[in-house]
C-alpha cells in the first residue's frame, strides 16, 4: 500500500464530505411547502452526518501520518426546488462513492482499513438509496400531503 496515494485519496473523501456538509445545511434552510419539516430533519440529519464522515477519516488520516485537509472538495449547489436539491445531493454522493472506492482500491493490502472502508461504502450505498427513494417519491408527485381531519363532536 502507497501510504501517500491513499492518504491523498482519503482527503479527496474528506474534502466531498465537507462539501456534503454545507450543502445539506443549506438545503435544510432553503427547503419549503408542505414537506419542509419532514425535509428540513433530513437534511439536516445529513449534514452531521457527513461532518461525522469528514472526521471519523480526518482521524484515519492523522493515524496514516497525514494531515486531514480544511478543503471544501468541490462547488456546493443550491436550490428552492426539492427535487433539484435532491439531484444536487445524489451528484454529490456519487462523487464521495467515487472518492472512498479509490481509497479502497489503494488501500489493497491493509486489512483493517479496506474494512473500515467496506463498512463505510456499504452505509454510503444506503445514503444514495434513500436519496433515490425520495428523488422518485418527488419526481410522481407521491410526496402530497395526506391530511385526516378528524371530525369533532
Ligand atoms: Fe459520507
Amino acid at each position: 500500500m502507497d501510504t501517500q496515494k491513499v492518504i491523498a485519496a482519503l482527503n479527496k473523501a474528506v474534502t466531498l464530505e465537507h462539501a456534503a456538509t454545507l450543502q445539506y445545511q443549506q438545503h435544510a434552510l432553503l427547503v419549503n411547502g408542505l414537506w419542509r419539516k419532514v425535509f428540513t430533519d433530513f437534511f439536516e440529519g445529513q449534514s452531521k452526518t457527513a461532518l461525522s464522515h469528514a472526521h471519523t477519516f480526518g482521524q484515519k488520516i492523522v493515524s496514516l501520518g497525514g494531515v486531514p485537509s480544511v478543503e471544501i472538495g468541490t462547488t456546493v449547489h443550491q436550490s428552492t426546488d426539492l427535487e433539484e436539491m435532491l439531484q444536487q445531493d445524489l451528484a454529490l454522493e456519487k462523487e464521495a462513492m467515487q472518492a472512498y472506492l479509490e481509497a479502497h482500491a489503494l488501500a489493497e493490502g491493509n486489512v483493517a482499513l479496506c474494512s473500515m472502508l467496506e463498512n463505510h461504502i456499504e452505509g454510503e450505498q444506503e445514503d444514495i438509496e434513500e436519496l433515490e427513494m425520495y428523488l422518485g417519491m418527488v419526481k410522481t408527485k407521491n410526496v402530497e400531503p395526506e391530511v385526516t381531519l378528524r371530525r369533532v363532536k
